[in-house]
């Protein structure tokens, strides 16, 4: 099949690493991934951005950070302005992550003005979806995540076509339970007639699936239609293992 879009594979490393584990892991990456024919990043604590900047120079490692601030600068304690990480070639910023949503109370209106906030900088937006076990029970996994992605379609508009998605069912991060291709294909081909209805240039826009996406799903769920790439928390903490993902997107 002809694709419109590149494939992106992003690694979330969450809270984890460490100067000397980051060296390591990032040099394991470039040596081995060569010139890989998707897109690649990895999002890494904004602490590490200066020393990813420099070890990425020139690579095909793209640099992503895991949160941007909704506010430009002011009394914001703690933020970290979309400005900043452009200073620090920040490619890609996750937004709406659901452990943000979980544990920080973000809500849809927060993550739409941050993925606006990013935009604006000239950083790509991969704006996170996804359902609970307790919603997909319910029978409401297309109701909760129409509703998350709408919020982000109304306050950004015809730039919606510059965002990546990424659907991470919330039952599936972490736990190994990675949902079936078929299942992911399904809210994907959804997310992706919303895109359509919002934006002439949809077909360009990646939709990526995250949540216990490793070396062994990879290639499944890859080949649906519809998922254009992966968000790989643990998986991308090793380097054998993001890289056999890498290879799965070629
Ligand atoms: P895991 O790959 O560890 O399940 O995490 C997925 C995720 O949350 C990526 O953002």
């Amino acid at each position: 099949m002809n694709h419109p879009r590149k494939k992106l594979i992003a690694g979330n490393w969450k809270l984890n690493g460490s100067l000397a584990a980051n060296d390591a892991l990032v040099r394991a990456l470039l040596a081995g991934m060569g010139q890989p024919t998707c897109d690649v990043a990895v999002c890494v604590p904004s602490p590490y951005l200066a020393q990813l900047q420099s070890l990425v120079q020139g690579g095909a490692l793209l640099l992503g950070a895991q949160d941007v601030s909704q506010h430009l600068s002011g009394a914001y304690t703690g933020e970290v302005s979309a400005d900043m990480l452009r200073e620090l070639g920040v490619r890609y910023a996750i937004v709406g992550h659901s452990e943000r949503r979980q544990y920080h109370g973000e809500t849809d209106a927060v993550v739409s003005n941050k993925a606006q906030r990013a935009l604006a900088a000239g950083i790509t937006p991969i704006v996170c979806v996804g359902e609970t076990l307790a919603e997909r029970d319910a029978g409401e996994t297309e109701h909760v995540v129409k509703r998350q992605l709408a919020a982000v379609i109304h306050t950004n508009g015809h730039c919606i076509s510059e965002i990546v998605v990424a659907y991470e069912p919330v039952w599936a991060i972490g736990t190994g339970k990675t949902a079936s291709p078929e299942q992911a294909q399904q809210v994907h081909a959804l997310l992706r007639a919303q895109l359509r209805a919002a934006s002439p240039q949809a077909e360009r826009i990646a939709i990526l699936y995250g949540g216990s996406m490793n070396a062994g799903n990879a290639a499944a769920l890859l080949a649906q239609p519809d998922i254009d790439g992966g968000l790989i928390g643990g998986a991308s903490l090793k380097a054998a293992d993001f890289l056999s993902i890498i290879a799965a997107a070629a």
